[in-house]
C-alpha cells in the first residue's frame, strides 16, 4: 500500500449518503469507466486512494462535454485520475491541477505522461495555501478536492480567479451525513472538519452573489455559480 492513506482514508465514502442499493445501480448502470480511466481507477482502489467514485465520474462527464470549460483549476490531484476524466471529456480545457504529496506527485507525473495525450494538464506541486497565489490566470472551473477544512480558506481566492459565469465543485461536502448532525454528536476528531464546512455553507448556500447547490453523489458536491464579478462571502 502506498504510504500516504491511512485505511480510514474512505471512512466517509463507507458511508453512503444515500441509499446503499441506489449507489450500487448508480454504479453499476451508468457508463463504466473504460481504457486508462479503468487502469486507474482499479489502481486507486487496490491502493487505497480516493479518487472520484462512479457516479461522479458519470456527472463530471456530462458536466464536461456541456459545459466545455476553456480553463479548469483542480485543486487534488492525486493520481490525477479527475484531471485526465476531464481532459478526456473537455478536449478544449487547459487543465492546472495542484498537489503537495510527493508520492501522489510522482503517481500523476507518470500518468499525464502517458496518457495526457494533447498536452492539457500542468501540475503544480506545492500546498494550494501557497500555490494558489503563484497563479494569475483566470479559470471558468475549478474543482476543490482536496482537506475539506480549508474549502472555506481558499474559496475567496478561487472566486478571485473565477470567471463571471464560472462554476466551483467542491467534493465530499457530507462527511458520511455528519453535516446534519450538532457538533456533539460527531467524532471529535472530525470536528474540525464539521465547523470548516459549517462555515463553508453559511458563506455561500444563501449567497445572493452566487448560486448554490448540494448534490448528493459519493459524499456530496458543492456546487457554485460566480453570478457578480465581486462576492462577499462574511467575516
Ligand atoms: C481525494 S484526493 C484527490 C483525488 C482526485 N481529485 C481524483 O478524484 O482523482 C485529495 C488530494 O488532495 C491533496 N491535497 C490535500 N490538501 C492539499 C493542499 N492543501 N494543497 C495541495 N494538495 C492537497 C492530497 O495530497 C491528495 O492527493
Amino acid at each position: 500500500m502506498v504510504q500516504s492513506y491511512s485505511k480510514n482514508a474512505n471512512h466517509n465514502m463507507r458511508r453512503p449518503v444515500v441509499k446503499e442499493e441506489v449507489v450500487r445501480y448508480m454504479r453499476t448502470h451508468q457508463k463504466q469507466n473504460d481504457g486508462f480511466l479503468a487502469e486507474l481507477e482499479a489502481f486507486a482502489k487496490k491502493e487505497n486512494i480516493p479518487v472520484i467514485p462512479r457516479e461522479t465520474v458519470a456527472y463530471f462527464r456530462f458536466l464536461m462535454q456541456t459545459l466545455q470549460p476553456k480553463k479548469i483549476l483542480e485543486i487534488g490531484t492525486a493520481i490525477g485520475f479527475s484531471a485526465l476524466l476531464m481532459a478526456d471529456n473537455a478536449p478544449q480545457a487547459q487543465i492546472t491541477t495542484i498537489d503537495r504529496n510527493e508520492e501522489m506527485i510522482g503517481f500523476a507525473k507518470d500518468n499525464f505522461a502517458k496518457y495526457d495525450s494533447r498536452h492539457q494538464i500542468t501540475l503544480v506541486e506545492g500546498d494550494a495555501v501557497d500555490m494558489l497565489q503563484t497563479l494569475d490566470e483566470t479559470y471558468d472551473f475549478v474543482f476543490m478536492d482536496s482537506a475539506k477544512s480549508k474549502y472555506i480558506v481558499f474559496l475567496p481566492e478561487i472566486l478571485e480567479k473565477l470567471e463571471v459565469g464560472g462554476v466551483v465543485v467542491m467534493d465530499d461536502i457530507f462527511q458520511g451525513g455528519d453535516i446534519a448532525r450538532p457538533i456533539e454528536e460527531v467524532r471529535r476528531g472530525q470536528r474540525t472538519i464539521y465547523r470548516g464546512l459549517q462555515r463553508l455553507f453559511d458563506a455561500t448556500l444563501d449567497n445572493p452573489g452566487l448560486t448554490a447547490t448540494l448534490v448528493p453523489l459519493g459524499d456530496g458536491l458543492l456546487m457554485l455559480r460566480k453570478n457578480a464579478e465581486h462576492i462577499d462571502l462574511g467575516s
